[in-house]
């Protein structure tokens, strides 16, 4: 990537409950975790184990709140096809996608923390959505998803991101240097978690796109920002974020 990547942001807020309704401290406060996890400053990023010392990164992008919209709703929850980012459906189309990066914070129900569009899809859909629970410090955050890293994860996917487990057995992340992992890994894992695929490595559990418990959450590796850093070249998917 030439030069640094600023991704302006915006909240699409909707909300039939005053808690839904999140205040914009707690918006600030996910913003702000976006920023730390982005750029190896999050609190926990000495805790990457020194097995994977030499992988954690820096990815190195930021992101800057540009507007919050709110709306009032009647539904008590959204799902997960895209209903909150269509105004003909009662929720927000989104604002400037091919320049802003849109999250919604609804309700989504089902035990979904959230959900992301990965590049190249369309532009009427493009961006993450986050259940209000799951989004931001505070307020409305709901333990053991309460350190804003469900938007880490998501934003991950966005910036395309595969599951650290490649969504199978063994599965194929197109990562170099994330260990195969036999499958998802929850809550706390105790380190070190041995896989049962070939070789058996040590599984990388600290990984944002793992499917840990917010606090078990910790690092990016090289690979996975050089699959990153190529969505913004010139010709790459996202690379109207990168002007
Ligand atoms: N894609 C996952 C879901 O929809 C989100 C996982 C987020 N994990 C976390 N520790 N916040 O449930
Ligand atoms: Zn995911
Ligand atoms: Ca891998």
């Amino acid at each position: 990537v030439n030069g640094k990547i600023v991704i302006p942001v915006v909240v699409n807020v909707l909300y039939k409950t005053a808690a839904e309704n999140i205040s914009l401290t707690q918006i600030q406060s996910q913003i702000d975790v976006l920023n730390k996890d982005f750029n190896a400053l999050n609190s926990d990023f000495n805790q990457v184990p020194a097995a994977f010392s030499g992988v954690k990164a820096n990815v190195g992008i930021s992101f800057e709140l540009d507007q919050v919209i709110r709306k009032s709703t009647t539904k008590t929850s959204w799902g997960t096809r895209d209903a909150m980012k269509k105004s003909k459906q009662g929720g927000l189309d989104p604002t400037s996608p091919s320049t802003k990066l849109n999250l919604w914070v609804c309700t989504i129900g089902g035990g979904i923390l959230g959900y992301a569009q990965f590049p190249g899809g369309s532009l009427s859909t493009d961006g993450v959505v986050i259940d209000s629970r799951y989004f931001g410090l505070s307020g409305s955050a709901y333990y053991p998803y309460n350190l804003g890293r469900t938007a880490t994860h998501e934003v991950g996917h966005w910036m395309n991101l595969r599951h650290i487990w490649g969504d199978a057995t063994c599965g194929n992340d197109q990562v170099a240097d994330t260990p195969l992992h036999n499958a998802a890994n929850y809550g706390d894992p105790v380190y070190p978690h041995y896989s049962t695929c070939t070789g058996t490595p040590i599984e990388m559990t600290m990984n944002y796109m793992d499917y840990t418990d917010d606090r078990a959450m910790y690092m990016f590796s090289e690979g996975q920002k050089s699959r990153i850093s190529a969505i913004f070249v010139s010709g790459g998917a996202r690379n109207s974020f990168a002007q």
